[in-house]
């Protein structure tokens, strides 16, 4: 790797992996609860938006036998995932690069699909799209893990966490808070088993795709 990608690569990662930065001050513990509410051996994980591979990682430790698929759109970051879950446990996980709306893998043939910390990123008509490919993904009765910011309870927290999403968050991440994320993972053809919102600045989802699926991707889209 040239100079030039190395500098592009820790330009990415950090701005990829700024997301943690909060979590890594104020939410010990969280992905590992995350990670936690997998269960109970799941043979393929599909981890889509899966930026510097975080939750890659703790799945590759828990579940050493499991097939996992990191998924994200940009090829360098999917290197550098690949080399950290190696280089940490050992285990070769398999990448691809692709849009996360539109995937070319067969339809159910994952067990747990974990999305964390991505979606507020996209716009909603996108999180409907990849929530719609999670769903087409899991094998009947397979489980969702979804993981992003929620809000803070108690005004000071909620004041730091508003300040901090003005500066560094795509202005549409209110859309995730009060259901509304909760209502587009249902609306995605999934039945919700639990939503967690004890954790720290995290909603954590757990639903599952049901047994008749109707896997919906953009409902909306077919008002026009
Ligand atoms: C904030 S990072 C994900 C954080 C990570 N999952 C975690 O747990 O820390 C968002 C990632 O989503 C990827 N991404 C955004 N839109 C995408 C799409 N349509 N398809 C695939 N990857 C996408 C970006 O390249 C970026 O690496």
């Amino acid at each position: 790797m040239s100079i030039f990608e190395r500098l592009a690569l820790a330009g990415y990662t950090l701005k990829s992996d700024i997301v943690s930065v909060p979590l890594k001050l104020f939410g010990r513990g969280v992905r590992r609860e995350i990670v936690r509410a997998a269960g109970p051996e799941p043979a393929v994980i599909v981890d889509l938006l899966t930026g510097t591979g975080s939750a890659a990682l703790l799945y590759a430790r828990r579940f050493p036998e499991a097939r996992i698929v990191a998924v994200d759109r940009d090829p360098r970051i999917l290197s550098f995932v690949s080399r950290r879950v190696e280089a940490d446990t050992g285990k070769r996980i398999e990448i691809l690069a692709a849009d996360a709306r539109d995937l070319m893998l067969p339809a159910g043939a994952a067990d747990l699909v974990n999305i964390s910390y991505g979606l507020h990123e996209l716009k909603k008509l996108d999180r409907s799209l990849v929530l719609g490919e999670a769903c087409r993904l899991l094998k009947p009765g397979g489980q969702l893990l979804v993981a992003d910011y929620g809000e803070a309870g108690g005004i000071g927290r909620r004041f730091a966490m508003r300040f901090y999403f003005y500066f560094s968050e795509p202005r549409w991440v209110k859309e995730l808070f009060r259901g509304g994320l909760e209502r587009q993972v249902a609306d995605a053809g999934f039945e919700i088993v639990t939503v967690r919102r004890d954790l720290p600045m995290t909603q954590l989802i757990e639903a599952r795709k049901s047994d008749e699926p109707a896997c919906a991707g953009a409902p909306h889209l077919r008002l026009i």
